[in-house]
Protein backbone atom coordinates (compact mmCIF):
# COMPACT_ATOMS: atom_id res chain seq x y z
CA UNK A 1 0.00 0.00 0.00
CA UNK A 2 0.83 3.52 -0.26
CA UNK A 3 1.75 4.72 3.44
CA UNK A 4 -1.71 3.31 4.90
CA UNK A 5 -1.89 1.37 8.01
CA UNK A 6 -1.78 -2.08 7.63
CA UNK A 7 -2.44 -4.34 10.79
CA UNK A 8 -4.65 -7.33 11.84
CA UNK A 9 -7.83 -7.16 14.08
CA UNK A 10 -7.64 -9.55 16.88
CA UNK A 11 -10.51 -10.26 18.71
CA UNK A 12 -9.69 -10.07 22.59
CA UNK A 13 -13.21 -10.93 24.07
CA UNK A 14 -12.61 -14.43 24.58
CA UNK A 15 -9.11 -13.40 26.35
CA UNK A 16 -10.86 -10.96 28.79
CA UNK A 17 -13.17 -13.02 29.38
CA UNK A 18 -10.69 -15.88 30.15
CA UNK A 19 -8.88 -13.88 32.18
CA UNK A 20 -11.82 -12.41 34.21
CA UNK A 21 -11.98 -15.87 35.39
CA UNK A 22 -9.06 -16.62 36.03
CA UNK A 23 -8.56 -13.83 38.44
CA UNK A 24 -12.55 -15.08 40.03
CA UNK A 25 -10.72 -18.72 40.40
CA UNK A 26 -8.05 -16.90 42.40
CA UNK A 27 -10.10 -14.84 45.04
CA UNK A 28 -12.39 -18.67 45.18
CA UNK A 29 -8.92 -20.66 45.27
CA UNK A 30 -7.97 -18.30 48.75
CA UNK A 31 -10.98 -18.32 50.43
CA UNK A 32 -10.81 -22.00 50.04
CA UNK A 33 -7.72 -22.30 51.69
CA UNK A 34 -8.78 -19.88 54.25
CA UNK A 35 -12.35 -21.92 55.07
CA UNK A 36 -10.34 -25.18 54.88
CA UNK A 37 -7.84 -23.96 57.73
CA UNK A 38 -10.48 -22.53 60.33
CA UNK A 39 -13.49 -24.59 59.15
CA UNK A 40 -12.77 -26.86 61.85
CA UNK A 41 -11.67 -25.39 64.84
CA UNK A 42 -14.65 -22.45 64.46
CA UNK A 43 -17.32 -25.80 64.10
CA UNK A 44 -15.82 -26.99 67.45
CA UNK A 45 -16.61 -23.19 68.71
CA UNK A 46 -19.87 -23.52 67.22
CA UNK A 47 -20.60 -26.45 68.99
CA UNK A 48 -19.29 -25.07 72.07
CA UNK A 49 -21.85 -21.70 71.76
CA UNK A 50 -24.76 -23.89 70.94
CA UNK A 51 -24.36 -26.28 73.60
CA UNK A 52 -24.28 -23.51 75.96
CA UNK A 53 -27.58 -21.83 74.62
CA UNK A 54 -29.22 -24.82 74.99
CA UNK A 55 -28.06 -25.25 78.65
CA UNK A 56 -28.94 -22.01 79.40
CA UNK A 57 -32.65 -21.97 77.87
CA UNK A 58 -33.71 -25.15 80.05
CA UNK A 59 -33.60 -22.45 82.84
CA UNK A 60 -36.12 -20.53 81.48
CA UNK A 61 -39.79 -20.49 80.69
CA UNK A 62 -40.48 -20.60 76.93
CA UNK A 63 -42.70 -17.09 77.56
CA UNK A 64 -39.47 -15.49 79.32
CA UNK A 65 -37.96 -12.57 76.73
CA UNK A 66 -34.41 -13.94 77.47
CA UNK A 67 -35.77 -17.17 76.15
CA UNK A 68 -36.74 -15.66 72.73
CA UNK A 69 -33.32 -13.92 72.21
CA UNK A 70 -30.92 -16.80 73.19
CA UNK A 71 -33.78 -18.56 70.07
CA UNK A 72 -32.53 -16.52 67.90
CA UNK A 73 -28.61 -17.07 69.25
CA UNK A 74 -29.20 -20.69 68.57
CA UNK A 75 -30.84 -19.72 64.79
CA UNK A 76 -27.98 -17.59 64.02
CA UNK A 77 -25.68 -20.06 65.23
CA UNK A 78 -27.06 -23.03 63.47
CA UNK A 79 -26.81 -20.72 60.06
CA UNK A 80 -23.19 -20.45 60.74
CA UNK A 81 -23.10 -24.22 61.23
CA UNK A 82 -24.30 -24.43 57.67
CA UNK A 83 -22.04 -21.96 56.36
CA UNK A 84 -19.03 -23.53 57.57
CA UNK A 85 -20.06 -26.39 56.44
CA UNK A 86 -20.65 -25.16 52.58
CA UNK A 87 -17.27 -23.61 52.80
CA UNK A 88 -15.65 -26.91 53.98
CA UNK A 89 -17.40 -28.51 50.80
CA UNK A 90 -16.07 -26.59 48.79
CA UNK A 91 -12.51 -26.23 49.89
CA UNK A 92 -9.74 -27.22 48.15
CA UNK A 93 -7.79 -30.38 49.74
CA UNK A 94 -11.23 -31.56 50.10
CA UNK A 95 -11.88 -34.95 47.75
CA UNK A 96 -15.25 -34.36 46.07
CA UNK A 97 -17.57 -37.85 45.45
CA UNK A 98 -17.64 -38.68 41.48
CA UNK A 99 -20.92 -40.17 40.63
CA UNK A 100 -22.53 -40.37 37.55
CA UNK A 101 -26.21 -39.80 37.89
CA UNK A 102 -29.21 -38.57 36.35
CA UNK A 103 -30.31 -35.15 38.21
CA UNK A 104 -34.16 -35.08 37.15
CA UNK A 105 -35.03 -35.58 40.27
CA UNK A 106 -32.46 -33.64 42.56
CA UNK A 107 -33.00 -30.81 40.46
CA UNK A 108 -36.35 -30.72 41.59
CA UNK A 109 -36.13 -31.49 45.03
CA UNK A 110 -33.46 -28.51 45.27
CA UNK A 111 -36.23 -26.00 43.78
CA UNK A 112 -38.75 -27.30 46.16
CA UNK A 113 -36.47 -27.34 49.05
CA UNK A 114 -35.31 -23.54 48.68
CA UNK A 115 -38.58 -22.22 47.92
CA UNK A 116 -40.21 -23.88 50.28
CA UNK A 117 -40.43 -21.59 53.36
CA UNK A 118 -41.80 -18.90 50.91
CA UNK A 119 -44.51 -17.58 48.75
CA UNK A 120 -42.82 -17.93 45.19
CA UNK A 121 -43.94 -20.83 42.92
CA UNK A 122 -41.92 -22.75 40.73
CA UNK A 123 -42.55 -23.91 37.09
CA UNK A 124 -40.41 -26.71 36.92
CA UNK A 125 -39.31 -27.72 32.96
CA UNK A 126 -37.64 -30.81 33.13
CA UNK A 127 -36.53 -32.28 29.73
CA UNK A 128 -36.99 -36.18 29.19
CA UNK A 129 -33.53 -38.49 28.84
CA UNK A 130 -31.61 -35.92 30.39
CA UNK A 131 -27.38 -36.71 29.93
CA UNK A 132 -26.25 -37.99 32.90
CA UNK A 133 -23.46 -35.72 35.22
CA UNK A 134 -20.63 -36.93 36.86
CA UNK A 135 -20.56 -34.87 39.91
CA UNK A 136 -20.75 -34.28 43.29
CA UNK A 137 -24.47 -34.73 43.88
CA UNK A 138 -24.19 -32.88 47.06
CA UNK A 139 -22.72 -29.83 45.94
CA UNK A 140 -24.29 -30.19 42.65
CA UNK A 141 -28.15 -29.81 45.01
CA UNK A 142 -26.57 -26.72 46.89
CA UNK A 143 -25.04 -24.88 44.00
CA UNK A 144 -28.94 -25.44 42.83
CA UNK A 145 -30.46 -24.02 45.91
CA UNK A 146 -28.46 -20.98 46.42
CA UNK A 147 -29.83 -20.21 42.99
CA UNK A 148 -33.18 -20.75 43.29
CA UNK A 149 -32.76 -19.09 46.79
CA UNK A 150 -31.61 -15.94 45.21
CA UNK A 151 -34.00 -15.89 42.31
CA UNK A 152 -36.96 -16.75 45.74
CA UNK A 153 -35.52 -13.48 47.05
CA UNK A 154 -35.45 -11.12 43.97
CA UNK A 155 -38.91 -12.65 43.27
CA UNK A 156 -42.01 -10.22 44.11
CA UNK A 157 -44.48 -11.91 46.90
CA UNK A 158 -46.34 -14.81 44.96
CA UNK A 159 -44.14 -14.45 42.22
CA UNK A 160 -42.86 -17.61 39.91
CA UNK A 161 -39.50 -18.46 38.57
CA UNK A 162 -39.16 -20.87 35.94
CA UNK A 163 -36.39 -23.86 36.55
CA UNK A 164 -35.66 -25.48 33.46
CA UNK A 165 -33.04 -28.27 31.99
CA UNK A 166 -32.31 -29.86 29.11
CA UNK A 167 -29.54 -31.37 27.15
CA UNK A 168 -26.81 -29.02 25.10
CA UNK A 169 -24.32 -30.80 22.72
CA UNK A 170 -22.10 -27.33 22.49
CA UNK A 171 -19.94 -26.24 19.57
CA UNK A 172 -16.45 -25.14 20.21
CA UNK A 173 -16.27 -21.44 20.73
CA UNK A 174 -19.75 -21.07 21.73
CA UNK A 175 -18.96 -20.63 25.46
CA UNK A 176 -15.38 -19.69 25.29
CA UNK A 177 -14.41 -21.43 28.67
CA UNK A 178 -15.60 -24.19 27.29
CA UNK A 179 -15.21 -27.40 25.21
CA UNK A 180 -17.42 -28.55 22.46
CA UNK A 181 -19.24 -31.70 23.96
CA UNK A 182 -21.98 -33.01 25.53
CA UNK A 183 -23.43 -30.54 28.60
CA UNK A 184 -26.14 -30.43 30.81
CA UNK A 185 -27.92 -26.97 30.95
CA UNK A 186 -30.18 -25.63 33.85
CA UNK A 187 -31.26 -22.01 33.63
CA UNK A 188 -32.85 -20.46 36.75
CA UNK A 189 -34.99 -17.55 35.66
CA UNK A 190 -36.95 -14.83 38.00
CA UNK A 191 -38.94 -11.91 37.22
CA UNK A 192 -37.77 -9.92 39.80
CA UNK A 193 -36.21 -6.18 39.43
CA UNK A 194 -32.72 -7.97 37.60
CA UNK A 195 -29.05 -6.67 38.13
CA UNK A 196 -27.61 -3.60 36.60
CA UNK A 197 -24.85 -4.02 34.02
CA UNK A 198 -22.69 -2.51 36.17
CA UNK A 199 -23.08 -5.06 39.02
CA UNK A 200 -23.10 -7.90 37.01
CA UNK A 201 -19.12 -8.37 37.03
CA UNK A 202 -19.37 -9.05 40.61
CA UNK A 203 -22.18 -10.79 41.74
CA UNK A 204 -20.33 -13.74 41.83
CA UNK A 205 -17.59 -12.23 44.36
CA UNK A 206 -16.91 -13.26 47.56
CA UNK A 207 -19.02 -10.74 50.25
CA UNK A 208 -20.29 -9.11 47.02
CA UNK A 209 -24.29 -8.31 47.95
CA UNK A 210 -26.82 -5.95 47.12
CA UNK A 211 -29.03 -7.14 50.20
CA UNK A 212 -28.94 -5.68 53.37
CA UNK A 213 -26.37 -7.40 55.46
CA UNK A 214 -27.90 -9.02 58.97
CA UNK A 215 -28.78 -12.92 60.08
CA UNK A 216 -32.04 -13.42 57.48
CA UNK A 217 -29.82 -10.82 54.45
CA UNK A 218 -27.22 -11.64 52.44
CA UNK A 219 -23.86 -12.19 53.38
CA UNK A 220 -22.82 -12.17 49.66
CA UNK A 221 -21.85 -16.03 49.71
CA UNK A 222 -24.17 -17.89 47.88
CA UNK A 223 -22.96 -16.91 44.48
CA UNK A 224 -19.11 -17.32 45.18
CA UNK A 225 -19.95 -20.87 46.57
CA UNK A 226 -22.56 -22.53 43.81
CA UNK A 227 -19.38 -20.25 41.27
CA UNK A 228 -16.20 -22.82 43.22
CA UNK A 229 -18.62 -25.78 42.64
CA UNK A 230 -19.25 -25.27 39.07
CA UNK A 231 -15.75 -24.76 38.41
CA UNK A 232 -14.80 -27.91 40.25
CA UNK A 233 -17.11 -29.54 37.72
CA UNK A 234 -15.53 -28.07 35.22
CA UNK A 235 -18.87 -26.54 33.97
CA UNK A 236 -19.76 -22.69 33.51
CA UNK A 237 -22.09 -20.37 35.24
CA UNK A 238 -23.13 -17.26 33.96
CA UNK A 239 -25.97 -14.97 34.55
CA UNK A 240 -28.49 -12.83 31.95
CA UNK A 241 -30.56 -10.08 33.35
CA UNK A 242 -33.00 -6.84 32.28
CA UNK A 243 -33.73 -4.32 34.61
CA UNK A 244 -37.23 -4.47 35.64
CA UNK A 245 -37.66 -7.59 34.10
CA UNK A 246 -35.69 -10.17 35.48
CA UNK A 247 -32.34 -12.39 35.59
CA UNK A 248 -31.81 -15.68 34.27
CA UNK A 249 -28.94 -18.00 35.61
CA UNK A 250 -27.84 -20.64 33.21
CA UNK A 251 -25.34 -23.61 34.45
CA UNK A 252 -23.68 -25.46 32.26
CA UNK A 253 -21.99 -28.81 34.02
CA UNK A 254 -20.26 -31.59 31.44
CA UNK A 255 -22.31 -34.48 30.86
CA UNK A 256 -22.07 -37.76 29.43
CA UNK A 257 -23.98 -40.65 27.54
CA UNK A 258 -23.26 -43.31 29.96
CA UNK A 259 -25.87 -44.40 31.82
CA UNK A 260 -26.29 -43.06 35.05
CA UNK A 261 -27.13 -45.12 38.20
CA UNK A 262 -29.65 -44.18 40.12
CA UNK A 263 -29.01 -41.80 43.50
CA UNK A 264 -30.78 -43.64 45.68
CA UNK A 265 -28.45 -46.70 44.37
CA UNK A 266 -25.74 -44.73 44.87
CA UNK A 267 -26.46 -43.65 48.56
CA UNK A 268 -26.28 -47.29 49.19
CA UNK A 269 -23.30 -48.29 47.74
N1 LIG B 1 -31.86 -13.49 40.91
C1 LIG B 1 -31.31 -12.33 41.28
N2 LIG B 1 -31.93 -11.14 41.04
C2 LIG B 1 -31.37 -9.97 41.41
N3 LIG B 1 -30.18 -9.87 42.03
C3 LIG B 1 -29.52 -11.00 42.30
C4 LIG B 1 -30.04 -12.29 41.94
N4 LIG B 1 -29.14 -13.22 42.33
C5 LIG B 1 -28.12 -12.57 42.90
N5 LIG B 1 -28.34 -11.23 42.90
C6 LIG B 1 -27.44 -10.19 43.43
O1 LIG B 1 -26.16 -10.76 43.65
C7 LIG B 1 -25.79 -10.61 45.02
C8 LIG B 1 -24.90 -11.76 45.44
O2 LIG B 1 -25.64 -12.95 45.58
P1 LIG B 1 -25.16 -14.03 46.63
O3 LIG B 1 -26.09 -15.19 46.57
O4 LIG B 1 -23.72 -14.30 46.41
O5 LIG B 1 -25.26 -13.26 48.00
P2 LIG B 1 -26.55 -12.93 48.88
O6 LIG B 1 -27.75 -13.62 48.34
O7 LIG B 1 -26.61 -11.44 49.01
O8 LIG B 1 -26.14 -13.55 50.28
P3 LIG B 1 -26.11 -15.13 50.70
O9 LIG B 1 -26.40 -15.93 49.45
O10 LIG B 1 -24.73 -15.33 51.21
O11 LIG B 1 -27.17 -15.26 51.72
C9 LIG B 1 -27.12 -10.49 45.76
O12 LIG B 1 -26.98 -9.83 46.99
C10 LIG B 1 -27.95 -9.68 44.77
O13 LIG B 1 -27.62 -8.31 44.87
MG1 LIG C 1 -27.73 -15.69 47.92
Amino acid sequence: GKGGLRGTIIDITDRKHLEAQLIQAQKMESIGTLAGGIAHDFNNLLGIIVGNISLAQTYLQSDHQPHRLLMAAEKASFQARDLVQQLIGVSHGVSMTKLTVDLTEMIRDAALFALSSSQVTCDLVLHKDLWAVICDPTLIRQAIAQVVRNACEASPQGGRIEVEARNLALEKGTIPSLQAGRYLSISITDHGPGIPPDLLPRIFDPYFSGKERGIQKGMGLGLAIVYTIVKRHEGHIEARSVVGQGTTFDIYLPATATPAIGLKAAANT
